[in-house]
Order: C-alpha cells, then structure tokens, then sequence
C-alpha cells in the first residue's frame, strides 16, 4: 500500500489531502474562497491565486496531522498541475514540487479533469474499466469512455457553455450569488418545471454534442419579462438542462453500447434531480450507475490523490520541471466541436 498527498488548487477551493492506493482517505481538508470571490458573481484569477498562496501550505500541514503522518511517510506527492486558472494551478504544482524535492519523493503531475474522472473509483472497488462517464463541471460537459489510467475517448462535448456555467449564470440572473448551482437546485425543488417554456438546444440532433449557451440567453429573457416567479423559472431551467443531458447521454449510450457502468463526476454531479435521472437512463440500458457522494464531485484534493495513486501505482511520476497547463484535454486527439469561439 502506498500513501499520496494530493494538492489541488486549480479553481476556488484549496485543498489537501492523504489517500492510500487501499482507497482509504486518511484526511482531506478544504478551504473555500467564497467570500473571496462572492462580490464579483464569479471567481477572480488574482485574488484566487492569492488565497492559494495563503491557505495552500497550513492546510497540507492540517491534513498531515489529522492522519497523524509526516511528509517522509508519503509515497508521493500529487498535485493538479492542470486545466485552471494558471496562478492557482501554479501554487499548487510549485508547492507540490519543493515538497517532492524536500522529501525526496516523486512528483505525480495530475490532470483535475482525470481526478473528476477517476474520483468514482475512490469510493466504489467494484468500478472497473471501461466505463461510459458524464463529466460535468463548471468547465466541461462531456462523455467520455474511460479505459483505463490516462485513456480516455470523448465522445461529446458542449460546443458553448458548460452545464454548470449555465447553472452559474441562471443563478446570477435570479440574483441568487456564487456558485450558483446549490442554490439554483433548491430554488427549482420549490418551482413548477413545465411553467417557463424554454429551449433544448441540439436536442435530437444528429451530432452528438450539447450546447447550453442558448438556454441561458432564453432563461434571461424570460426573467426580463417579468411574467415568471424565480422558483418556477430555476426549476424550468433545471429541467431543460436534465432533458437536454438525458437525450445526448441516450444518443451516445445508442452508438456506443456495451459499457457496464454509467459514471457521473464533477461539480454539476452533486444535483439530486441530475442524479436521479441518471440512475433511470443506466437502469434502462442495464447498466450499473456509480456516482461519487456530493462532497467527492465538486473539487477536493481527494480524487487528485486518488488520480495520483492510480498513476503511481502504474508507474507514472513526473519530473519536476513539468509544467502547468491553463488548458489540458483528457483526451488529446479529440477533434474540435463546431462553432466559433470553442471551448476546451
Ligand atoms: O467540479 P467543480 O467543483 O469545479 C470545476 O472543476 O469546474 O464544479 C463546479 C460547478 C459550478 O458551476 C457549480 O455551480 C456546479 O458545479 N454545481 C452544481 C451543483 N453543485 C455545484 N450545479 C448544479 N447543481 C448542484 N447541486
Ligand atoms: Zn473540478
């Protein structure tokens, strides 16, 4: 068995913590910038830098004690070293290198997508590969098929918004703050779904990807209109984006048969109604649904020293003259979806 110490900084959260590659999460620890940030309705690449700087190094000093461990029992050190927000992401991976270096231990170079993307396997041993995966975060809605460590094939991706940026940008519309998708899932619990009518864009298309950028720009219109109550407008988003999600998913699950298990990660997986759905599509394709509880979906330093136990254990460490990377597909040979003004 072998220890990681996980860092993560890509983002709004910082985060360490200890994994074993016997799955066991010795200690993880997390300090939100939500206060940081909730002035400006959304995350500040600056101030978020800076918070990492503070709170980066006392809380890898936390997770240490609380496992009652010191870095020498450490095996490796993980760290995101990318896709993020590049001062974030380099507080981190510089913080996880002179740690690697201090020690003497190798340095695991983690991509935050692939730790979303092998967090289910944290919780679940049972979870082999391959598997068919909804990555869906603040950055990325996509589907993969995950076959193994670093093996990935995406299969659709949004060709505008992430889902949960349209979450984001549907809850700044009702006035709601950041991050707006817990926020948005309990006011549309208490709205009708049919109420508003808004569009599914490219639903039943034959291409296989999702868009979102036009729901957002319908929900705003809907809200100027001033003919809707919030609750009902937040649940018709809400539902528009689970049948959007739903009939692409299906689509993909048609042409791409034969995966025993449906996987859902990252941030936007922590929706109960987005949840249940999912467990209804891979019950009616025999498949078996894994999801990660709610606090292992958004980001942690968990699942990046789960994805660096997993690299490890497979012989895969980097040097420490590795670089952070603003932008880092899972999978490198995917091919641009249409439309101006891509997004990774
Ligand atoms: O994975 P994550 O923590 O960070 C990224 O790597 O992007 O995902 C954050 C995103 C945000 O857009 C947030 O609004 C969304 O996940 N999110 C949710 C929920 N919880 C977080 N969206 C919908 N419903 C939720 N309960
Ligand atoms: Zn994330």
């Amino acid at each position: 068995m072998a220890l990681i110490l996980g860092i993560e900084s890509s983002c709004d959260e910082s985060a360490a913590a200890i994994i074993g590659t016997d799955r066991t999460i010795y200690a993880h620890r997390l300090q939100t910038q939500e206060d940081e940030h909730k002035d400006y309705g959304g995350v500040v690449p600056e101030i978020a830098a800076r918070a990492h700087a503070q709170h980066i190094t006392p809380l890898i000093e936390a997770a240490l004690a609380d496992a009652d461990m010191t870095l020498n029992d450490m095996d490796a050190i993980a760290a995101t070293a990318g896709p993020g927000l590049i001062g974030g992401v380099m507080v981190g991976l510089v913080t996880g290198k002179a740690l690697a270096m201090a020690a003497g231990k190798p340095l695991v170079a983690v991509n935050h997508l692939e730790g979303h993307a092998l967090s289910p396997r944290l919780v679940d041993a049972e979870l082999d590969f391959p598997y068919m995966l909804l990555l869906v975060s603040g950055g990325h809605c996509q589907i993969l098929r995950v076959d193994g460590v670093g093996q990935y094939r995406r299969l659709a991706t949004t060709i505008d918004d992430a889902v949960g940026e349209a979450f984001d940008k549907t809850a700044k519309i009702l006035g709601l703050g950041y991050p707006g998708g817990p926020q948005v899932e309990k006011l549309a619990s208490t709205g009708d779904p049919k109420a508003v009518p808004l569009p599914r864009p490219l639903l039943r298309s034959t291409e296989p990807h999702f868009s979102f950028a036009g729901l957002k720009s319908a929900v705003l219109r809907a809200h100027q209109s001033g003919d809707y109550g919030d609750a009902d407008l937040a649940a018709s988003f809400q539902q528009a984006v689970l049948d959007c999600l739903q009939d692409r998913l299906e689509k993909t699950l048609r042409e791409h048969g034969g995966m025993k298990s449906l996987v859902v990660a990252g941030g936007v997986a922590s929706n109960a109604a987005i949840r249940a759905m999912l467990k209804t599509v891979a019950a009616s394709h025999g498949m078996r649904f894994v999801a990660p509880p709610p606090w292992l979906c958004t980001d942690n330093a968990a699942m990046i020293g789960w994805a660096g136990a997993e690299r490890f254990e497979a012989g895969l460490t980097d040097p420490l003259d590795i670089a952070a990377r603003p932008r880092w597909p899972l999978d490198e040979h995917a091919e641009k979806a249409r439309g101006a003004g891509v997004k990774a």
